[in-house]
């Protein structure tokens, strides 16, 4: 099921603290950086708090400039993101400012929670209780923002709590960090990411720029998922594969597919796509595999992501690409689209790799994508 885009954003004291521990709360970001935030929320389809920073601060999540309002009004979208609230307990304070203002409100929950929850917004019209089961699943809560409210961009301002769980758990696409010229130095002041085991590996650095005297820096997290469960990194890798299909010499007699190999931490391994380097025949799983050291250890845990599964049958080449793969020793495949009788009938390259004890994964979301050079082949315009 396909998720929103993920964006965590939050402001950090030099050492890595949200907010001291007094009684009001510590204002991190200056006025320039407030505006920045005011800008993605206004990009946003929806804006995620966890009950802590609902409880600590009482932040009305609104977008405050009338001009960013405006412009989202006459692009036909509600003038104020969905404001979404994830709380276990259901204990709400019904008269908090972020009730009373903005758009529409989405509470998710659990089932134990639920109850309570609606007993605190009865009688608001503009406030959705889901509870999700009895445990707060975030795929749940991601798949139901993207199907049910249409979220295609979820801002999540918080806390560390909610910060910590979105990127363990892979579910993040992006962090943006406002890092603030200050030191809280008291060790019980809540942090940005609380201890445990994260996905390995670092994260890629996307931009770093000042704005008044906060840093902000931008990152991707880059590691692949495991098993068969999509991380926000497969759809960042799986991204990349269907965008080198488009750098595929034309065919009339072939598919143009792009294909990159991720190792457990992030690392590309390489990179390739159809027809490459001159040779007519040559597939973008294998050109990629075949930059890569056979004997090199990082490939039993690495990931390929190709934007057409690999193929399972091929008269140009004596292994077909799923072999090589198996061959390889790789035990995870991603991909976008499952092939097509256009040239092989009853392909089953996922099928070959599963029975090889491969994890593969289908994202059909980038599906149009990856289609998209192949349209002369699937009867579109070339
Ligand atoms: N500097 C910044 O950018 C920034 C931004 C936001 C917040 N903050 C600071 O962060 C602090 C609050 O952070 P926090 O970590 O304490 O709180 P939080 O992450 O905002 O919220 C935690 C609460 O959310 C609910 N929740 C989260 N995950 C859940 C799960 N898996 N299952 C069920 N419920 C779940 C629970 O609510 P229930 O208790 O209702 O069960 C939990 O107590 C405050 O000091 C605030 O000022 C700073």
């Amino acid at each position: 099921m396909p998720h929103p885009y993920v964006l965590l954003s939050a402001a950090v004291s030099l050492d890595g603290c949200l907010d001291d521990t007094g009684p009001e709360r510590l204002l991190l970001s200056g006025p320039e950086d407030f505006d920045r935030v005011d800008e993605v929320r206004a990009a946003s389809d929806a804006i995620l708090i966890g009950a802590g920073t609902l409880r600590a601060d009482a932040p009305r999540l609104v977008v405050r400039s009338p001009a960013r309002r405006a412009e989202r009004a006459a692009a036909g979208r509600p003038e104020f993101p969905l404001k979404v609230l994830v709380t276990g307990s259901g204990d709400l304070d019904p008269a908090a400012a972020f009730w009373g203002t903005g758009g529409r409100k989405a509470v998710y929950t659990t089932d134990r929670g639920a109850p309570r929850a609606q007993a605190a917004l009865r009688g608001r019209k503009d406030a959705d209780v889901v509870p999700v089961g009895p445990e707060l699943d975030w795929r749940a809560v991601l798949e139901h923002l993207y199907a049910v409210h249409r979220v295609r961009r979820l801002m999540v301002e918080g806390g560390g709590s909610v910060h910590t769980q979105l990127l363990r758990s892979g579910l993040a696409d992006e962090l943006q960090l406002a890092v603030a010229p200050l030191v809280v130095g008291d060790p019980a002041a809540p942090r940005l990411f609380g201890p445990g085991a994260y996905p390995p590996g670092r994260l890629r650095l996307e931009e770093t720029r000042p704005v008044g005297d906060v840093v902000l820096a931008r990152y991707r997290p880059v590691a692949p998922g495991a098993g068969p469960l999509a991380s926000a990194a497969d759809r960042y890798w799986l991204e990349l594969a269907c965008e080198l299909a488009r750098e595929c010499p034309p065919s009339g007699t072939a598919f143009s597919v792009g294909a990159v190999v991720v190792a457990e931490d992030g690392t590309e391994l390489a990179r390739g796509h159809s027809r490459e380097g001159g040779d007519p025949v040559v597939h973008a799983e294998e050109a990629a595999l075949a930059k890569i050291d056979p004997s090199d250890a990082r490939l039993s845990a690495a990931t390929v992501y190709s934007s057409l599964e690999p193929c399972a049958r091929r008269a140009s080449r004596p292994a077909p690409c799923a072999r090589l793969i198996l061959a390889a020793g790789v035990r995870r495949v991603v991909t976008a689209w499952r092939e097509p009788d256009t040239f092989v009938p009853g392909a089953d390259g996922s099928g070959v790799l599963a029975a090889g004890g491969v994890d593969v994964v289908l994202l059909p979301e980038f599906q149009d994508l990856a289609t998209a050079p192949n349209g002369h082949l699937l009867g579109g315009s070339p």
